[in-house]
């Protein structure tokens, strides 16, 4: 078992495009043997289903995340919390996660971290980190932004958190919506301190 197998991560998915970077993201943290706290907004939940289908339901989220990304994630684990419940562990500072990560983050669970709210339990667990220090990947995905949605990234990042918006790069010459997700996934997984390979390293030229 590795190092990084005895620290939690929390990941928050909440009710923006892009419900394949939140399965990626999940698949990669969980074959490093991660213990993922796990917290999906009601309408990340409707995501999930309306944009991979009723088999990412997210009663059904392991075995898909095993069909879709191999047996291999079965190394980690999900617990999963309730984003009503405040009384979850990642809701404290004293519960020693070692990061978290909002994919994808909506513009409205993004103005809420800016503003401290903790509403629920992905607002509540990510103000946590940010006052305990700890890592904050928001991954943000809306287009065109308005100047309060940008306020808000500026806020969240000058408060200690990444922003690392939804945007894959195509230098990579990504063939699938897959391509995409692992570069993502890998940006991610890069921010919160683990080794990956999901992306090639960038060499000096493009590689057909
Ligand atoms: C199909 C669909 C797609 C959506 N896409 C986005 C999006 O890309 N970005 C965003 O900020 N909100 C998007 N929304 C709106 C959010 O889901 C909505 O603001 C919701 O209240 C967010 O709540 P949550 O942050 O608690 O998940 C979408 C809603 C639906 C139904």
């Amino acid at each position: 078992m590795s190092a990084e197998s005895t620290f939690s991560v929390a990941v928050g998915v909440t009710g923006a495009s892009g419900a394949l970077y939140a399965t990626r993201t999940l698949a990669a943290l969980l074959a490093r043997g991660t213990r993922v706290e796990l917290v999906i907004s009601d309408y990340g939940r409707r995501l999930l289903r309306d944009e991979l289908g009723e088999g990412a339901a997210v009663e059904r989220l392991m075995p898909f995340l095993a069909e879709k990304y191999g047996a291999g994630v079965e190394a980690g684990t999900i617990n999963l919390h309730s984003n009503r419940d405040m009384g979850a562990t990642i809701a404290s500072g004293s519960h020693g996660c070692r990061g978290m990560v909002i994919v994808p983050c909506s513009m409205k669970t993004l103005a809420a971290v800016a503003h401290g709210l903790s509403r629920n339990l992905v607002e509540r667990a990510a103000d946590v980190m940010l006052k305990e220090r700890r890592p904050l990947v928001i991954v943000p995905r809306e287009t065109p932004m308005s100047l309060m949605q940008l306020r808000n990234m500026v806020l969240c990042a000058e408060a200690g958190a990444v922003m690392l918006p939804a945007m894959p790069a195509f230098y990579q010459m990504p063939q699938t919506l897959d391509d995409l997700a692992d570069f993502m996934a890998g940006k991610i997984l890069a921010a919160l301190g683990f080794e990956h390979n999901l992306y090639p390293p960038w060499t000096g030229r493009v590689q057909r």
